[in-house]
């Protein structure tokens, strides 16, 4: 909501509070972020609440809830009216937070708040945050799918999640790192080796379709092993070879990567996310991992199982790890940690969000629990950002093995409902690039609707729906804003300041400004719980509003003043939702 709104009330109150005795002053920004936009009132009225808690303290019993009670009550006598700030009223004793409500007036809320949508460039307005973030490097590392193995829904959701937070924190003003760090290590790629070597495919052909003919060789490669011990034996032999940096062999797959890589961008493109680096677990071979295990020998904390003769690190009293197998080579959680430290080293994060399902819980324990017996304060910068299964989610073909069919699939299901649809606009077969934007609009909304860490179920119906709560909802929200802009004749004046906004009087207006205001408080939750549902049903709302205002008050064949300033509001629940939209990893649809 308008900055310099809050900015003269905070100035207020703490003055009111410097006349009360035993209070500790709070910070101003710790003022600012504690005041939210009053969602539940409904009244033709706007408040802001502070909630005395973050003020005065929490009230444990009853004795100190009344003085808590009281001090509200001193602050309100102190507390002086004016033109902006109309009234003020403290919430009733028995209610379970207690509050001190500042009634607005809602011409002046309402001119603040749309020049300073209106009037900001997208992204300042985003930053011009309310709460103090400071600006960090923080590494996201997302996606992160295994060559030669299905895509599963854990990396799309992984995708769809990491991409999001990757937005938020650039968003508000973090220095950010994509990473997709990718599975191709591993004991299994002897055997995709060993089919290489026989030249099923030529190099063309795995050139221009590397993800499928990868996985179709080492399925071959494996089904061999399984009748024939020798085939196992060449594949042990290969991957030791590879690992211990065998040049010819390390050359061939590079080259695989690199097509691999190109192929996969393009399929990610379609979902619109793009890293900034693509990272593999080949990268750290056993020549990288000397360092990792010298370092933990050294301190006695690598020790070799008698008997097994792997190499294994004592966490606590319950838990050992492994991090070399008998025969020498490598293990996940052994290149986790030389990844780790080479990613610290290169670029020095405040944070480095690991976003991975929850079954992986484990490995991320023990992982921060090695770096911290290396002596690396930053294990503590680690996080793993955990979610959910999906259940049900398939496609026609049967389950997910590959990004793209999932999106095919989304796309021919989009089609249909299009054509079949009252709201469509555009010509269907001339556009799949909006089918597309749609298909994915859709199966974004419907993931990032749910709690993280909650398992679900998919229903291609339920996300696909253009009614409820779903992407294809938010994207129609968008667009018929954006065809009112255009086709309503109406055109904002130069200076916003010349709105009149005394003219904003509907109920279904008043409702709207309020959602609008709440933009930066929604943002600030879904940051501090890295939790996109908080955006997301905010959203719902906003375009429900949306949706009421839009049927109810009219902006066409109205005298100009009242027609502009009916238009600036529309216009500013454009651009909030077009800001929030693109911040859950989803392009906004001018038309549909
Ligand atoms: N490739 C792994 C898998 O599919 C996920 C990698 C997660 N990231 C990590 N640094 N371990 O299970």
């Amino acid at each position: 909501m308008a900055s310099s709104l809050r900015h003269s009330l905070t100035t207020k109150v703490l003055q009111s509070l410097r006349c009360i005795n035993n209070v500790v002053l709070p910070e101003e920004s710790q003022l600012l972020s504690a005041l939210q936009v009053n969602s539940s009132s409904s009244k033709k009225q706007i408040e802001l609440q502070l909630p005395l808690y973050t003020v005065i303290g929490k009230g444990n019993n009853h004795v100190e809830k009344k003085s808590i009670f009281q001090k509200g009550g001193e602050i309100i006598k102190g507390f002086q009216t004016d033109e902006c700030i109309t009234g003020i009223s403290l919430s009733p004793p028995e209610s379970k937070n207690l509050f001190v409500n500042f009634h607005l007036d809602i011409s002046h809320y309402c001119r603040h708040l749309l020049i300073d949508i209106l009037g900001t460039h997208e992204k300042d307005y985003v930053l011009k945050k309310l709460f103090s973030v400071p600006k960090d490097q923080i590494i996201v590392e997302f996606s992160s799918p295994n060559i030669a193995k299905p895509f599963h829904v854990g990396h799309l959701r992984s995708t769809i999640h990491g991409n999001f937070l990757s937005n938020l924190f650039l968003a508000l003003g973090h220095d950010v790192k994509r990473l997709n760090y990718l599975g191709d290590w591993g004991t299994q790629f002897g055997l995709l080796q060993f089919g290489l070597d026989q030249g099923w495919f030529s190099w063309d052909e795995i050139s221009k379709n590397p993800i499928r003919l990868l996985l179709e060789i080492y399925v071959k490669a494996n089904a061999l092993a399984e009748k024939d011990e020798s085939v196992s034996v060449t594949a042990r032999n290969l991957f030791q070879r590879l690992e211990s940096g065998d040049e010819e062999l390390s050359k061939n797959w590079t080259e695989i990567r690199q097509y691999t890589v190109t192929e996969l961008r393009q399929t990610y493109a379609r979902l619109g996310v793009k890293f900034d680096e693509f990272h593999w677990e080949s990268q750290y071979g056993i020549k990288e991992l000397t360092n990792v295990l010298s370092i933990l020998e050294k301190t006695g904390h690598l020790f070799i199982k008698p008997g097994e003769g792997t190499k294994v690190v004592r966490l606590n009293d319950q838990r050992t790890v492994t991090l070399i197998k008998s025969d020498g080579s490598s293990l996940y959680l052994t290149r986790d940690l030389a990844a780790a430290i080479d990613r610290w080293k290169k670029f020095p994060f405040r944070r480095m969000l690991y976003v991975v399902d929850n079954a992986q819980s484990d490995h991320f324990v023990s992982l921060k629990s090695v770096l911290s017996l290396m002596g690396h304060a930053w294990a503590n910068n680690i996080e793993h950002v955990k979610f959910g299964r999906i259940k049900g989610m398939s496609t026609r073909k049967g389950t997910i093995v590959f990004l793209s069919d999932l999106l095919d699939e989304a796309h021919v299901r989009m089609k249909a409902k299009q054509i079949t649809s009252p709201n469509t606009r555009v010509n269907v077969e001339e556009n799949p690039q909006i089918t597309d934007i749609l298909a994915v609009s859709a199966v974004i909304i419907n993931d990032l609707k749910q709690r993280r860490q909650r398992d679900y179920i998919f229903n291609w119906d339920d996300a696909l729906q253009d009614k409820g709560d779903t992407g294809i909802r938010l994207q129609y929200t968008h667009s018929r804003l954006h065809s009112l802009e255009k086709m309503s004749g109406v055109i904002l004046p130069d200076d916003l300041h010349s709105l009149d906004t005394s003219l904003i009087q509907e109920q279904e207006l008043i409702d709207l400004m309020r959602d609008l205001g709440r933009f930066h408080q929604v943002l600030q939750d879904s940051y501090n719980q890295l939790e996109p549902c908080i955006l997301v049903r905010y959203l719902f709302d906003l375009s429900h509003s949306i949706g009421v205002a839009l049927k109810t008050v009219p902006v066409k064949n109205q005298e100009e003043d009242l027609a502009q300033v009916r238009l600036a509001i529309f216009s500013a629940s454009k651009r909030i939702l077009s800001i929030c939209l693109k911040i859950l990893g989803i392009q906004p649809l001018d038309e549909m």
